[in-house]
């Protein structure tokens, strides 16, 4: 693979790097809430700068349908102009056009410009090589330091490498190191947390780490599903139903000890924060009412199972921890994991929120920024994004 010291030993004054990054960030009313992933990126923006490049950032937000000025990326650019002290202007255009290959020739050497959301573009996400190839029309050489997005076969992290020579970028070589040890030798006891909103994205990968691990403690949406799947109540919890039909969900558990909650913290809407009660498993839930955090009892019940752990990676919060009224579990889960005596991984844009919010990220072993792309990576699963730095590296 390709490093940044060799891209930048030939970088000449003024060549366009085209660098994909991950700046998948939660923003709410048009602010970035938590900025870990674009700093995540400002090594390797630096090191760009310091050597002349015209820098081209470009990544995805969300997953929009389609061009939608709620996903658009200008927050981003705002926030990275006031980090790197230096105005980082939005080229609009998606996909980018003649005016945006004009904005780029203009820039000066060192200066930095932002693609708008790259899946504002269906190709993006069919990998299409019509959109790598405008890409690479944009740049003299590309970077992949998106991390995060490398278990991703899309256009900006892989077709695009098989048109420019490509280079891993300062956070991948550091993602792949850091996790590279722990998929390799973890010490034992190994246990995974996890929790999010992405069900459907993590139920299989789960299943296919359950015999890798010593156990799991679930919460969040997949610990719904579970709970669904085994028959008791879940209210309207947000649950993927096609975990449940595929049997993937009765599955989990039995290649390995499964913890789930034993109370929740629900109400009948998230902005409804004054009902907000604590109900037991397999008890009642009063009719349009969801769990929206692990409750208390639960909370003591994951510490306790965690305690004798050697090595643990969490990914995804219990809780809908943006909401006050759903914070307490994931706030204590951080908590526990900050002091614990284990090496402790932390990983995705969420986890790594809440681990800001809520503690010391210097008191974890390694806070990925990954989250779907660090559980693939452990899986042992190939990831697209660096399967394509890796060709691209080799002669053809
Ligand atoms: C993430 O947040 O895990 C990455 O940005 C990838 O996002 P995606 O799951 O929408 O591809």
């Amino acid at each position: 693979m390709r490093t940044l010291d060799q891209l930048l030993e030939k970088l000449g004054e003024g060549d366009r790097v085209l660098l994909r990054g991950d700046l998948n960030v939660p923003i709410r009313d048009g602010v970035v809430q938590d900025t870990t992933r674009i700093e995540a990126l400002l090594p390797t923006i630096t090191a760009l700068r310091a050597s002349g490049a015209r820098l081209v950032l470009c990544s995805h937000l969300g997953r929009p349908a389609g061009p939608d000025p709620s996903h658009s990326l200008q927050p981003v650019a705002e926030s990275l102009s006031g980090m790197i002290a230096t105005d980082v202007p939005l080229l609009e255009a998606m996909p980018p056009d003649q005016r945006t290959m004009d904005s780029i020739s203009s820039l000066a050497p060192g200066a930095v410009a932002l693609l708008e959301n790259l899946r504002f573009d269906p190709g993006e996400k069919k990998n299409d090589r019509q959109l790598a190839a405008i890409l690479a029309s944009l740049c003299d050489h590309y970077v992949n330091d998106a991390f995060g997005s490398c278990h991703r076969a899309h256009a900006s992290v892989d077709a695009i490498a098989r048109l420019r020579p490509a280079y891993a970028g300062l956070l991948v070589a550091s993602e792949l190191s850091a996790l590279g040890s722990l998929r390799n030798s973890p010490g034992r006891p190994f246990w995974l947390v996890l929790g999010g909103a992405k069900i459907a994205d993590k139920i299989g990968v789960i299943d296919s780490l359950s015999g890798d691990v010593d156990g799991m403690v679930v919460g969040g949406g997949m610990a719904n599903t579970i709970l669904a799947a085994r028959g008791f109540p879940v209210g309207n919890s947000r649950i993927d139903p096609a975990s449940i039909e595929d049997g993937t969900a009765q599955r989990l558990g039995s290649d390995s000890p499964l913890v789930l909650p034993v109370d929740f913290v629900c109400g009948p809407s998230l902005h409804d924060p004054d009902s907000a009660a604590v109900i037991e498993v397999g008890d009642r839930i009063p009719d349009g009412w969801a769990f929206y955090d692990i409750g208390p009892r639960s909370v003591e019940l994951f510490e306790k199972t965690l305690t004798p752990a050697q090595t643990i990676f969490w990914n995804g919060p219990p809780g809908v921890f943006e909401e006050k009224a759903y914070q307490e579990g994931t706030r204590a889960l951080a908590g526990f994991l900050a002091g614990h005596s284990g090496r402790v991984f932390v990983g995705g844009g969420d986890s790594a929120a809440a681990v800001r919010t809520f503690a010391d990220s210097d008191s974890f072993h390694h806070v990925s920024t990954g989250g779907g792309a660090a559980l693939a990576f452990l899986e042992g699963r190939s990831l697209p994004g660096i399967e394509a730095l890796e060709r691209s590296s080799m002669p053809s």
